[in-house]
């Protein structure tokens, strides 16, 4: 079914059900999907059974799109790319051809590379100029840096390697705040960047280098570099056995499960790193096998069409009740907005409608005191997105952890269920009556038949974040094959970094008289301020 057929017709026929009138013990069967360690449930959404029958039929030519991807066709067609970042995880007896050759040998010899590494490091066969290594700064930005903080913070009940830093802002004091605590001479720096020309990488990698040049004698002999572009490291001297490549079918924002994931893997220890994969692996089979009705990267990206594109939400929450993954919302915000946040099709046509939401979130229970009230009682519903582990990872603190399962499922119960006006009145009946108790009734009345979904695992550990972060890598690519966009070329980002160029030198004075007369006065005034003028 055409896509945008589809969506008239959704809207046509399925608009208005109440989700509590939906939500019957024989839903469940339809409305969740296992796979992996994950159970994932969209029951609490107002997708019919007809509904969902439609949104599978629109799916209905992802299949082959997914098979392309897999088996290495060029499907990033504005980049003439293939996208290959599930061969980085595919383990030891895969092959995955692009143009008939089998791009897994440099995969495994690198990842090899990696480990050996990664265990000479962490033994301290690998020393630094002062001494055992104790701290690893990774300089990236975007996919350079996302994945690999995101995952550190996750799993840090792992570590057992080298401290880990994330410096990625070309603010300097991103770098000023990470340098405090370092000692160069037991430092690793770690540059991580596809192209090698970043400009905020290459600004803070140089800042790196300067205050290794001062501290001890072979500055080089302490870094790392992570990129596509090998002629570019070269020219930072950096010894090739410290040098880890990667090829151009890897985009950015995929990249963690290769030599961008270098700086987790140094954490948490190659072992752990294996089961990393191993997760996402298990969700990449889940996705190539399972049939679309049970297929959950499937589902996942027909609730996100849903609600974007049929009920019109502009934005989707996503709310980790798990401390460590405070990093998550920010990696899916690259994720899925640089990959979907795209006007025209495949070939360059205006989309008919909009394709990718905003996407944004917080830690629960933390969010829940801060910008739950709108989601609750705001006039634009906020798809939620939750997820929670069964089991923490302080079982003396177990008591914590029910309390964290009890207000997750509290707060999905209350955006279905909501308050009425009645039971509202029920709640200030012994403290206000007549017109006063009318007023303060209404304040506390919740719509509900607000639509969330929910992610449980039994505790997050490596395999489980390879698989969580995979289930979302393909929801992105099942809405963008839906849309027919390009979810994998990031064009959007390019005339703001051309135009920061250009304006740099402004800042010390170059002419600005051909820019517009906002961006010349806000200029002129932060000469002056910076004492320029
Ligand atoms: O500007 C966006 C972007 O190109 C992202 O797609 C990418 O992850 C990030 O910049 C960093 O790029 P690189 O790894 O080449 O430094």
């Amino acid at each position: 079914m055409e896509f945008w057929n589809g969506v008239a017709s959704l809207k046509r026929n399925h608009a208005g059900a109440r989700i509590a009138d939906l939500l019957t013990d024989a839903r469940l069967a339809r409305f969740t999907a296992r796979a992996a360690g994950l159970h994932f449930d969209f029951s609490k959404t107002a997708i019919d059974d007809g509904a969902l029958d439609t949104l599978l039929a629109m799916a209905a030519g992802v299949p082959e799109r997914r098979d392309a991807m897999f088996g290495g066709a060029r499907i990033n067609e504005t980049e003439g790319r293939a996208v290959l970042h599930t061969a980085l995880r595919a383990g030891d007896d895969a092959s995955v051809e692009v143009d008939g050759a089998d791009v897994m040998p440099p995969v495994r010899e690198t990842l090899a590379r990696m480990r050996g590494f990664a265990e000479d490091v962490r033994s301290g066969r690998f020393m630094g100029q002062g001494g055992r290594i104790t701290d690893v700064v990774n300089i990236g930005i975007g996919g350079s840096d996302l994945g690999p903080a995101m995952a550190a913070q996750a799993l840090a009940p792992f570590h057992d390697g080298p401290r880990c830093h994330f410096v990625s802002n070309v603010d300097g004091a991103d770098w000023a705040e990470t340098r405090k605590g370092l000692d160069p001479a037991t430092t690793l720096v770690v540059v991580a960047s596809k192209t090698f020309t970043t400009q905020e990488t290459m600004t803070n990698a140089r800042t790196a280098w300067d205050l290794m040049a001062a501290s001890v004698d072979d500055p080089a002999a302490q870094f790392a570099a992570l990129s596509s572009a090998a002629d570019k490291t070269a020219d930072w001297g950096i010894d090739p056995s410290q040098v880890f490549g990667f090829e151009d079918w890897v985009g950015g924002r995929y990249s963690m499960w290769g030599p961008i994931g270098l700086s987790l893997m140094l954490a948490i220890g190659p072992d752990q790193f294996d089961r990393f994969l191993a997760g996402a692996r298990a969700m990449d089979e889940h996705f190539r096998e399972a049939p679309l009705e049970h297929n959950m990267p499937v589902l996942l990206a027909l609730v996100g069409i849903w609600h974007h594109q049929v009920c019109g939400y502009p934005t989707r929450a996503v709310l980790p009740y798990d401390d460590r993954l405070a990093r998550l919302p920010a990696y899916l915000q690259q994720l899925e907005m640089e990959s979907n946040g795209k006007g025209v099709t495949m070939d360059g046509k205006a989309l008919e409608g909009p394709a990718g939401p905003v996407v944004w979130g917080e830690p629960g229970t933390n969010g829940q005191h801060a910008f739950y009230q709108l989601i609750h009682q705001g006039l634009t519903p906020v798809p939620c997105e939750f997820m929670v582990a069964a089991k923490g990872h302080e079982p003396e603190l177990d008591h914590h952890h029910r309390l964290l399962i009890a207000n997750c499922l509290a707060q999905s119960e209350a955006l279905l269920r909501g308050r009425d006006l009645d039971e509202a009145r029920g709640k200030v009946a012994g403290q206000f009556e007549g017109e006063e108790l009318e007023r303060q009734a209404a304040h506390r009345v919740f719509a509900g038949n607000r639509p969330s979904t929910m992610l449980i695992y039994e505790r997050m550990d490596p395999f489980t974040l390879g698989a969580v972060v995979a289930l979302y890598e393909h929801r992105v690519f099942v809405e963008g094959a839906m849309l027919g966009i390009n979810s994998f070329d990031q064009w959007g980002v390019e005339l703001g970094k051309e135009l920061a160029g250009a304006l740099a030198p402004m800042i010390e004075g170059k002419d600005a008289s051909a820019k517009d007369a906002s961006t010349r006065t806000l200029l002129a005034q932060l000469r002056a301020w910076r004492g320029a003028d």
